[in-house]
């Protein structure tokens, strides 16, 4: 049993990868927003970065899950689970596994950018839990929370630290009008990654194997072939740099050397200077005082805050 629901087009698509691009590039210092680096070949690098020895998150996150799943079920009562930012993984399918077996009727709403990535990913899920509800919706988290399905007792989950792509303003509006949409005693799953030693979060987004710096670049070749650009991944390099006042890891592009970039579908030009750095992610680390006053200040009480052994990344629950 599958629905889905499609409140982006590819035009809508394409219309705020245009108005980032120009927005982007015209500031300074230039920035290129993150929601970009995930089309296919995006998410195949990603799905790689899970897996590197030195990209901790992933892992720690399962083994929270699978340690937990079952008293996170008990403890939200939830019988629909919403995942903002779909997956279509092991971690989804141990939060699902764990609310069918409270038995009675269960729903999935995943929620992603990408219509065909969660088209897939339904269709499987569905496969594997007969019974199971399963309405998709293809959707903008960050535009379309109001449109998304209510009704039954939800657990809305945001895992993989996305939270932390967030600047702490963004975050800030997000949980609220998440908060807005939800109705009191309904659940929200936090996966968030916590501040640790800079070695090890440095490494953790600029690898030995490069993945992470091919990741980062192939925000360019999405804006090459999306909006008719002439962008050289090869003349910029990767850099990943903790910043410790913010406490957030800080991804950005380096030109190798000066030059110029032209943006056809924009008719725009843009100079890059010898080394000249644009920000095109950030990824924040938490507190757990700190994230415990952002969602109260957003209308939400931190219920559960569970860690995988060494401490390195939380699995929070809080109520509406
Ligand atoms: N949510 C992930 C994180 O912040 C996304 C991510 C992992 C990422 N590695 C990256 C984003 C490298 C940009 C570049 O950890």
């Amino acid at each position: 049993m599958v629905r889905t629901d499609r409140h982006l087009t590819e035009d809508d698509l394409s219309k705020s990868l245009r108005r980032d691009v120009a927005e982007g590039l015209a500031a300074a210092p230039k920035t290129l927003p993150p929601k970009w680096f995930y089309d296919e070949r995006g998410s195949g690098l990603f799905e790689e970065i899970t897996r590197l020895p030195e990209y901790y998150p992933t892992r720690a996150e399962r083994a929270i899950l699978r340690e937990r799943s079952g008293e996170i079920a008990r403890a939200s009562g939830a019988d629909t689970l919403v995942e903002l930012g779909a997956g279509s993984g092991e971690k989804t399918r141990l939060l699902l596994d764990a609310l069918c077996a409270q038995g009675g009727p269960t729903g999935f709403v995943p929620v992603d950018v990408s219509g065909d990535f969660l088209e897939e990913a339904a269709a499987r899920i569905a496969a594997d839990h007969p019974g199971l509800r399963v309405h998709a919706v293809v959707a903008d988290f960050e535009r379309h929370l109001p449109l998304l399905p209510t009704g039954g007792r939800r657990m809305v989950a945001m895992l993989g630290s996305t939270i932390g792509n967030q600047t702490p303003e963004q975050r800030a509006a997000f949980l609220g009008d998440l908060r807005g949409t939800m109705e009191e005693g309904e659940s929200l799953l936090l996966g968030a990654d916590l501040v640790k030693d800079p070695a090890r979060l440095v490494a953790a987004y600029d690898d030995a194997q490069g993945v992470t710096a091919e990741f980062n670049r192939n925000v360019l070749r999405v804006i090459d072939r999306e909006l008719g650009a002439d962008f050289d991944p090869g003349l910029f390099e990767h850099v990943a740099v903790w910043d410790p006042d913010r406490e957030w890891i800080e991804m950005r592009l380096r030109a190798r050397t000066a030059h110029r970039v032209r943006v056809e579908a924009l008719d725009l030009e843009a100079a890059f200077a010898e080394g000249e750095e644009m920000r095109t992610e950030i990824s924040a680390k938490f507190r757990k005082e700190g994230l415990k006053a952002e969602l109260a200040e957003a209308g939400f009480t931190l219920e559960r805050w569970w860690t995988d052994p060494d401490g390195d990344f939380s699995l929070l629950l809080a109520r509406a």
